[in-house]
């Protein structure tokens, strides 16, 4: 039987050596040993972005890339869609079963139980200009909950960590609802915790003077859906940042916050903002052809198309198609839902982007539905951010109990200048000497 190994040649010494092969990875380690003399460095593998490069072993999702799959806990992504609800499926990410009835009615008391905020957090969001990003205001605020439960980081207690879990869950739409309600100059409205988790968010966002807010059921039950689909994605941007500043023992509040700001990036959680502004800004059908050649000629990207994952079409972008379609039927029809199946369409016969496998991710049609349910444009990411703050709670437990993390470090390879000597600041020429670039990266 063939060994579960690999043997490297090193053709600078001619040695060679046996690597162990454990879940189709070798151990980056292992490299440290082949050197040209005892004394030189070691191999090292060099991996901008991480493209092929494991950093944990997780049991929180799984995606099959080639295939279209993702699942939850081993739950496929579309059962859970149609059966279950965002707080089960929280439930699921963050424990990693499905709860019993008393455990989920246990969970779903103790998520309620957090949804209020200290009036000091409200004072904090008071604090930003009128027009500041939600995005910016959910960062933020995320860091400054740590001010207030010091005792997060005692990381290690399990007593803690299931605390600052429910807290986050239950406090994120809190939050967000906040954010938004600032920028519109709104009073802030309290949780009804009656509703249920998505109903009570969509009840701080939108409640007027009635005295209860009823959201709609199908618009309820359509965001539910959506942040199931957003809850969890193993090792991307913002989850990695979790657990990378997690891994130098911060406070999860702190680590949300690192990693909501990751996820603010136009490639990542802000793409379904940016795609809104795309198809407004293309407008009308005709149009399309034009973008399509920019994007081809490199000179902008088509949002929510491409995933560093998925060559196939994203699992969760075909059940946000589905979910458009009811959302309308109580919203009436988005206008920019035909340019982007118009978009789709080019796109997926377009040889630039079949030869790069360049298809709807999850943020193409996402945007779509929030604007029809008349959510700002503004607040898409942050609803990406409630929806994912479970999974970067799960993400970030498993790395603080995964005995073989340590504080992240990664290695660099050094290309700058060799030793040279400091030059008094008068007797540096202006204009820089002739080897140093005047120009540099910032
Ligand atoms: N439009 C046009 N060309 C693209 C696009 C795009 N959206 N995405 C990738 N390409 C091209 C890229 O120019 C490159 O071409 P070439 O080989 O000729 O240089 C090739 O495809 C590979 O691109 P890459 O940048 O090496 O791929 P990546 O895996 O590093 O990037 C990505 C993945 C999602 C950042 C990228 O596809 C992208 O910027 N997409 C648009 C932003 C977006 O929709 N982001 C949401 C991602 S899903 C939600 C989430 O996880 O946050």
């Amino acid at each position: 039987m063939a060994s579960s190994t690999l043997t490297i040649t090193d053709n600078r010494t001619g040695k060679r050596y046996e690597l162990p092969i454990e879940h189709g990875a070798i151990r980056a380690s292992d490299l440290s040993q082949i050197r040209v003399a005892p004394g030189e460095p070691g191999l090292v593998s060099y991996d901008p972005a991480l493209i092929n490069t494991a950093t944990c072993k997780s049991k929180v999702s799984f995606i099959d890339g080639e295939r279209g799959i993702l699942r939850y806990r081993g739950y496929p992504i579309e059962e859970l869609a149609e059966k279950s609800s965002f707080l089960e499926t929280a439930y699921l990410i963050v424990k990693g079963e499905l709860p019993t009835t008393s455990h989920f009615l246990m969970w779903q008391h103790n998520i309620k139980m957090h949804t209020l905020v200290h009036e000091n957090i409200k004072q904090f969001i008071q604090g930003f200009r009128y027009d500041a990003h939600p995005m910016g205001i959910l960062i933020a605020t995320a860091g400054a909950l740590s001010t207030f439960y010091p005792e997060a980081k005692n990381i290690m207690d399990l007593e803690s960590r299931r605390v600052q879990t429910r807290r986050l869950i239950g406090k994120m739409p809190t939050i967000a609802a906040f954010a938004y309600r600032h920028s519109r100059g709104l009073p802030y409205i309290y949780p009804d915790n009656d509703l249920s988790y998505t109903g009570n968010f969509l009840s701080m966002m939108f409640k007027m003077t009635e005295l209860k807010y009823r959201p709609d059921p199908v618009l309820e039950h359509a965001l539910d859906v959506l942040f199931i689909l957003h809850a969890d994605h193993e090792q991307n941007c913002s989850s990695t940042t979790m657990r990378t500043v997690g891994s130098a023992h911060s406070d999860p509040y702190a680590s949300v916050a690192g990693a909501a700001a990751a996820l603010a990036g136009p490639r990542h959680g802000s793409a379904n903002e940016e795609v809104v502004h795309m198809l407004h800004e293309i407008g009308s059908i005709d149009r399309i052809p034009g973008l399509i050649k920019q994007a081809k000629g490199g000179e902008r990207r088509l949002m929510g198309f491409g995933h560093r994952v998925y060559k196939n079409y994203d699992p969760r972008a075909q059940l946000i198609k589905k979910i458009a379609y009811d959302v309308f039927e109580v919203t009436g029809k988005n206008p920019l839902i035909e340019i982007a199946l118009e978009l789709e369409r080019i796109a997926l016969q377009d040889e630039y982007f079949v030869s790069r496998r360049l298809y709807p991710n999850v943020d193409f049609y996402s945007g779509i539905i929030y604007e029809a349910m008349g959510l700002p444009v503004a607040m898409f990411p942050v609803l990406f951010a409630i929806a994912r703050t479970a999974g970067w709670m799960a993400q970030w437990a498993e790395m603080v109990l995964d005995d073989e993390q340590k504080i992240v470090r990664p290695k660099q390879l050094y290309v700058g200048h060799d030793e040279r000597h400091y030059v008094p600041l008068d007797q540096r020429r202006e204009g820089g000497a002739p080897e140093v670039e005047v120009h540099g990266p910032l």
